[in-house]
């Protein structure tokens, strides 16, 4: 019989301190590594890829080792005729990566080269009339691009643009019994699904719509006996969950429902203490989108060495200023 693995057991050899400076020089690296397979492959997320590696870096208060010019250079090529964004040079635009391209221009203080006008039309002309929004061209709906969509308005001080009160019937549409949400109304629960729709929920100022505990404590619920926690039941624990639902959970002011300690030795044992950067679980290969989750995770538990990250947009409270929510 075929028992699924549930848990995964954390090594005596595994990492159990912060390698804050090799996991500078793995993105540095990566970053600088254009010649790279891993960087070739990544073509298709590639500006989503540049926002995982400036938000780490500033988080670890290493901005200062990235080129600022280059990276905004490369930014202005992924811009479309619609007024979004591709993942790169060649790509259609797409609500993911428009918003990437705003997250990259605020951490690198330089708002005011991306079309902030543009912008505004490609995600209004994304929303339908229930208040869903699709990504793209294509009509796949997804609560991930109702949040995505809302941030970027927010960050561009722009949400009257949208219809604000029918995205959040289409949230809550989508909100399950068990306290958890999903992609689409009825669809199961799902803590990546959870973080988008508390942070919409959280950008509209509309988080007393829904059961705060019940929500929370399907959300604490996701911690494994590792200390790792997993997306949905029944799954193995993943390193990026720890930021969608620990950011969830920062949200609710319910943070402490987790056990921090154990979670802290689960993150640790993520790192690759050869290469440095995160793995979604220990001893897997580390990439730049564990990373970044992973640091962003330990900075909501108030890690010295980090600077305080925004559960909302998972970009430090320093670039955001006034903008920070929570
Ligand atoms: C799991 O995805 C993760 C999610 C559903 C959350 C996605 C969140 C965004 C696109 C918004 C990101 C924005 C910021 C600011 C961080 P998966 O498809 O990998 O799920 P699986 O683990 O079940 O395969
Ligand atoms: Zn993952």
């Amino acid at each position: 019989m075929d028992f699924a693995r549930k848990d995964v057991n954390l090594l005596e050899s595994s990492p159990t301190a912060f390698l804050r400076k090799l996991h500078a020089d793995f993105i540095c690296k990566y970053e600088k590594d254009r010649d790279s397979y891993e960087y070739a492959m990544s073509e298709s997320l590639r500006l989503s890829g540049i926002y995982w590696c400036l938000s780490a870096m500033d988080i670890m208060q290493e901005l200062d080792r990235m080129n600022r010019d280059e990276i905004m250079k490369y930014v202005k090529e992924c811009r479309r005729e619609d007024g979004g964004y591709g993942p790169a040079e060649q790509h259609d635009s797409h609500l993911l990566h428009t918003l990437c391209a705003v997250q990259i221009a605020i951490i690198l203080d330089r708002l005011e080269c991306i079309d902030a006008e543009g912008i505004v039309q490609f995600v209004k002309n994304l929303q339908k009339p229930d208040g869903s929004f699709t990504g793209d061209s294509s009509n796949e709906i997804d609560t991930r691009f109702t949040f995505v969509a809302l941030a970027t308005l927010y960050l561009l001080g722009r949400l009257n643009e949208i219809d604000a009160q029918k995205a959040v019937e289409f949230v809550l549409k989508c909100y399950n019994s068990d306290g958890g949400f999903g992609t689409r109304p009825g669809s199961e629960s799902h803590s990546g699904q959870v973080y988008c729709c508390v942070g919409s929920l959280c950008i509209l100022d509309r988080l007393e719509s829904i059961d705060r505990n019940k929500t929370a404590a399907w959300l604490a619920q996701r911690q494994c006996t590792s200390g790792g926690l997993n997306g949905r039941p029944e799954k193995l624990p993943d390193v990026c969950y720890s930021w969608w639902v620990l950011s969830s959970l920062a949200m609710l002011k319910r943070l402490h429902w987790i056990d921090e300690e154990k979670m802290r030795r689960f993150i640790y044992a993520c790192q690759d203490s050869e290469t440095g950067g995160f793995a979604d679980r220990p001893e897997d290969v580390s990439d730049p989108f564990h990373t970044v989750f992973g640091i962003a995770a330990l900075s909501l538990f108030n890690h010295p060495e980090l600077s305080s990250v925004d559960a909302v947009f998972c970009m430090t409270k320093k670039c955001l200023g006034d903008k920070s929510l929570c």
